[in-house]
């Protein structure tokens, strides 16, 4: 399947499912190979996008560690704003802790840097940011990247769980928006 329709739009094979398997065994082993990561680790895997990515990349992590689920969700009620989110699912005490966040894409860096200044603000130890997908040209904040998968050009994608409102989670491989124009 080269091609995939998805709502209105139509998506052509940019990354297989095998150059995927490549990326991510690259990025597990530059983890495991990282001597400041301790067995401690907490990776904290953002939804919805990063579920097939945080699943396939911890199960080549080889030493002790734990993941959990976090969400950035629309404030509800009558404050509601579509760019002011709030971060849901910290269950845990994450003071001292070492902690590396799994993201699925870093576009602009909105999202990472509200994370991060969320997550900062429950004092762990560390906080590392993974990131299967990065998009230099649209990438517009300082924070450091440490480690990156693969680079992107600044093109819309879905499949290997990012999705196009909703549809294109469940492709095993990320196909790019065709420009139709
Ligand atoms: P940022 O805040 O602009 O860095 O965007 C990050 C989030 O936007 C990601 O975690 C994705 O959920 C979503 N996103 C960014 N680029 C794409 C894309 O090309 N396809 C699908 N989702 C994307
Ligand atoms: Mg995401």
């Amino acid at each position: 399947m080269d091609t995939v329709k998805l709502h209105d739009k139509h998506f052509r094979v940019s990354i297989t499912k095998e150059q995927l398997g490549d990326v991510v065994k690259k990025l597990a082993n530059d983890i495991n190979d990282d001597n400041q990561i301790a067995d401690d680790t907490l990776f904290l895997s953002i939804l919805n996008g990063s579920f097939i990515f945080s699943a396939d990349l911890l199960r080549q992590i080889s030493f002790h560690c734990s993941i959990s689920f976090l969400k950035l969700a629309s404030y509800e009620g009558t404050e509601s704003s579509g760019d002011v989110k709030q971060l849901i699912g910290i269950n845990e005490n994450l003071e001292g802790r070492k902690i590396i966040i799994l993201e699925d894409i870093v576009d602009t860096g909105k999202t990472l840097e509200k994370l991060v200044k969320e997550l900062s603000s429950h004092n762990p130890s560390d906080i590392k940011i993974a990131t299967l997908l990065y998009k230099p040209e649209a990438y517009k904040k300082d924070i450091e990247i440490d480690y990156i998968g693969l680079s992107i050009p600044n093109d819309f994608i879905v499949g290997y769980g990012l999705d196009y409102d909703g549809l294109g989670r469940n492709l095993p491989d990320i196909y790019t928006l065709i420009d139709e124009s």
